[in-house]
């Protein structure tokens, strides 16, 4: 199958892309998050179209894409006043609400579950194909199971290429790591996986919000989410502590160490950049820890440049684990197949 690239900011191409998803085909496009693989939510036949292309298990359950409120109706069975107050707040944006469903969406989306997970993607293309299909899209990310998210047209390419019939190409996303999914079905309000929108966002809005924790380190855990996820080719190992220069000097040994048995990567912020200079590796940059949203935008495609590169090992450090930093500590921690080095 060859897959065409087409400009998403045209009308005509939505128009196209709309046909396929009416066709029961599935189309990749862009989100603010990261680039999706969407298929009409209430086509089972297109449903499967996704699963097999990413080689997802059918554990794993999808999240429903929406252009407008309105279209809630149909999907879900009640609007929690918890949930309007933060659709409100947040859509559109990078926020997932997990609702109870309504017949409407097939237990494939769901894997089985008797709720369903929605977004309203701040995205103009995203936005503009879901009210063209004029049906709801169910869309993962648009990469291979179990490797980083796309977060560039190339990215999709190279996961999903002659698999797909078409990516909508909107540039690169402006987050960079997923959505935060949120169940509103309790109370509190449960995180299952931090993302674009902090913790301490959502608690200013709705007052204490928990983090589901299902594993040590008491991160989130979303049905489906395996221990190994957003890996990349080479072996992630993440440092983590509190005394910079232990931490360095213990990096710093451990990249001695490996490059005796193969080709090494450290991917680290810039302020500690320069502690790596003169040594055989190949370095990305993070950008700074004082900035985690330009941190975030970047995460995945740096990780997949390493792998580009052909390295065996990629020695990472853990980020504070604040607003968005969460995430991509989070993302991190799961690309490491969820451990860490402790320093100190
Ligand atoms: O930013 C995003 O959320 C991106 C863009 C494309 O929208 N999508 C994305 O989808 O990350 P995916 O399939 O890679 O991740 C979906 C997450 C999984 O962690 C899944 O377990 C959770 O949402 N999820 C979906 N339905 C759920 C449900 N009914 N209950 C709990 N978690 C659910
Ligand atoms: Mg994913």
């Amino acid at each position: 199958m060859q897959t065409v690239i087409l400009k998403g900011n045209s009308p005509d191409n939505i128009c196209q892309a709309a046909r396929l998803i009416h066709e029961g085909e599935i189309v990749a496009f862009p989100t603010e998050t990261v680039y999706g693989l969407g298929a009409d939510a209430t086509n089972e036949q297109a449903i499967k179209k996704v699963f097999i292309a990413k080689g997802r298990p059918a554990s794993d359950p999808l999240i429903v894409h929406i252009s407008d409120v309105k279209m809630l109706k149909g999907i879900v069975k009640e609007v929690p006043e918890v949930a309007r107050l933060l659709m409100e707040k947040f859509w559109p944006g990078p926020l997932t609400l997990i609702f109870k469903k309504t017949d409407r969406i097939p237990g494939s989306v769901t894997a089985g579950l008797s709720t369903v997970a929605v977004r309203m993607p701040d995205n103009a293309v995203a936005l503009n194909l879901i009210a063209e299909s004029g049906v709801p899209l169910a869309a993962p990310s648009a990469n291979m199971f179990g490797r980083p998210s796309p977060t560039q047209v190339s990215h999709v390419l190279d996961d999903l290429g002659g698999k797909i019939k078409m990516i909508l190409n909107g540039g690169p996303t402006e987050v960079g790591v997923e959505s935060t999914v949120l169940d509103i079905t309790c109370s509190p309000p449960v995180i299952l996986r931090p993302g674009g929108i902090s913790r301490e966002s959502l608690e200013s809005i709705v007052g204490a919000v928990e983090i589901s924790r299902g594993k040590d380190k008491g991160l989130p855990i979303s049905p489906g989410l395996m221990k190994q996820h957003y890996a990349p080719k080479a072996r992630l190992l993440l440092f983590e502590g509190r005394n910079r220069d232990k931490l360095l000097a213990s990096m710093k040994a451990k990249v001695r160490e490996l490059t005796r048995i193969g080709k090494v990567g450290v991917l680290v912020p810039e302020e500690v950049r320069a502690d790596f200079k003169g040594l055989d590796i190949e370095i990305e940059n993070l950008g700074s820890f004082n900035d985690l949203e330009r941190v975030a935008r970047s995460l995945f495609s740096r990780i997949r440049n390493l792998d580009n590169r052909g390295v065996d090992y990629i020695l990472t450090l853990a980020p504070p684990r604040e607003g968005i930093g969460l995430a991509i500590y989070d993302r991190l921690y799961k690309a490491a197949g969820s451990r860490t080095i402790e320093v100190d």
